[in-house]
Parts: structure tokens; sequence; C-alpha cells
């Protein structure tokens, strides 16, 4: 589903926001982002706050198409192939909702972002500054977040009928290039390992701190 929630600031609780704010929430398959994204616009929402969730691939033609023909297929398609259209899916994602959204003051919680594609597609031997180029048409989050989990962890949560061995070592090289994204100061990290409940303060309160000091 498109929205899940979009809420409407009210009362004492402020004045309305010329410009929201722009969070996405990045993590392996399985490293807990989806319910992080929903309850963090759950949160956002019981403080007043325009929250808006959305989802990559995006709702859109283009992100149907994606899940549909790319996503659901054994063999899948070069690289590159995957690489133009996530780009593509992202453009339209943007224009369509994201600057809109961010234009009438909402805080818009993307699951997965550019980030996505240069963890995934950047593992698979693409280099970053092509992604980062072919990506520069959307708008540069406010605030990246990386969900991490331990590869251990990560296998536990795997069940799979594609070889286990061979998912865990496609995760392990798209892990990689994520912990490199925090290294460069291009992601956040959060720890998944640990009760829903404290990651999901933990992310509330990075979006507090920097949605004020962006105001
Ligand atoms: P999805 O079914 O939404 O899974 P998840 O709940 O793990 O997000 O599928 C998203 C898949 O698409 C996921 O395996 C990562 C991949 N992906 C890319 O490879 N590049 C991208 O740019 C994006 C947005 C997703």
């Amino acid at each position: 589903m498109e929205i899940v929630i979009v809420a409407f600031q009210m009362g004492s609780a402020g004045e309305s926001l010329s410009r929201g704010f722009f969070v996405c929430i990045e993590g392996l398959d399985k490293s807990g982002k989806t319910t992080q994204s929903r309850i963090l616009v759950r949160d956002l929402y019981r403080r007043a706050f325009k929250a808006y969730f959305t989802t990559e691939p995006s709702q859109g033609e283009i992100g149907r198409f994606i899940r549909k023909q790319i996503l659901s297929r054994r063999k899948r398609v070069p690289a590159v192939v995957e690489a133009l259209l996530f780009a593509a899916d992202r453009y339209d994602h943007s224009e369509r909702e994201i600057k809109p959204m961010l234009q009438n003051g909402t805080i818009v919680v993307s699951d997965r972002y550019v980030y996505s594609s240069l963890a995934y597609q950047g593992s698979a031997g693409l280099d970053l500054d092509w992604i980062k180029k072919i990506n520069k048409f959307s708008p540069v989050p406010d605030l990246a977040i990386y969900i991490d989990l331990p590869l251990e962890v990560l296998a536990r949560r795997i069940k799979s009928d594609r070889s286990v061995m061979e998912r865990m070592r496609t995760q392990m090289m798209v892990r990689n290039v994520y912990i490199e994204l925090v290294k460069r100061g291009e992601l956040i990290r959060v720890d998944g390992n640990r009760p829903v409940k404290e990651v999901s303060k933990e992310i509330l309160d990075l979006v507090l701190s920097r949605f004020g000091h962006e105001r």
C-alpha cells in the first residue's frame, strides 16, 4: 500500500512547516527496516507531525514493472539495467510523491532509496560514482539511516528456497557497501540487533534532533 499514514500537524503543536524533511531507512532484506519505517511514521504522527510512508521500488508504473518483471524472476537482468531502472523509478517517485510532500511540509520516510542502488548494484560490480550520477535528479535525503545486523543474526532470519549459502554471500557483499557508506559519513548506522522498541527510539531521536536543527 502506498500511503500508510498522512497526518496533519494540529492545534498548538505548531505552525505549519515551510519545508518538509526527508528520511530514508536502509538495510539488508530482513533487517527490520520496513517495520521501523512504519513505526517512525506512527511515532511522528502521534507527535502531531505530518508524516508520510513510502517505499522503493515505488508504487508507480516503473516500480510495479520492477517488482513484476525484475525482482520476481529467478534469473536477474544485468546490474547496469537494474541500476538504470531503479534510477528511473526513483526519479518518477521523487517527482510524483517525495517532492510534492516535502513542499507541503511533510516528513517523508522512505523504506529504501538511492543507498539501496549503491549497495545492491554497487556490490554487483558497478561504480558507485556512476550510480550516484544517474540518480542526481532525485533529492538528497536530510537523514539517511542504515539498520545494521551482524551476518550471523541475518542467517537465522533468512528462510529461502534458494541456497542459504548463496544468499548469505550476496548479503555479505551488499552489507560491505553499506558499511563503507557509513564509514564515509553518507549513512548513519543504527544497531538493528536489539529489541524493536530500542531501535525505534534511537531512530525517532535521530529524526527529531536533525529535524530541529534544519528549522
Ligand atoms: P522488496 O520486496 O521491497 O524487499 P525488502 O522488503 O527487502 O525491501 O524488494 C526490494 C529489493 O530490491 C531488495 O532485494 C533490494 C532491491 N533493490 C535494489 O537492488 N536496488 C534498489 O535501488 C532498490 C530500491 C531495491
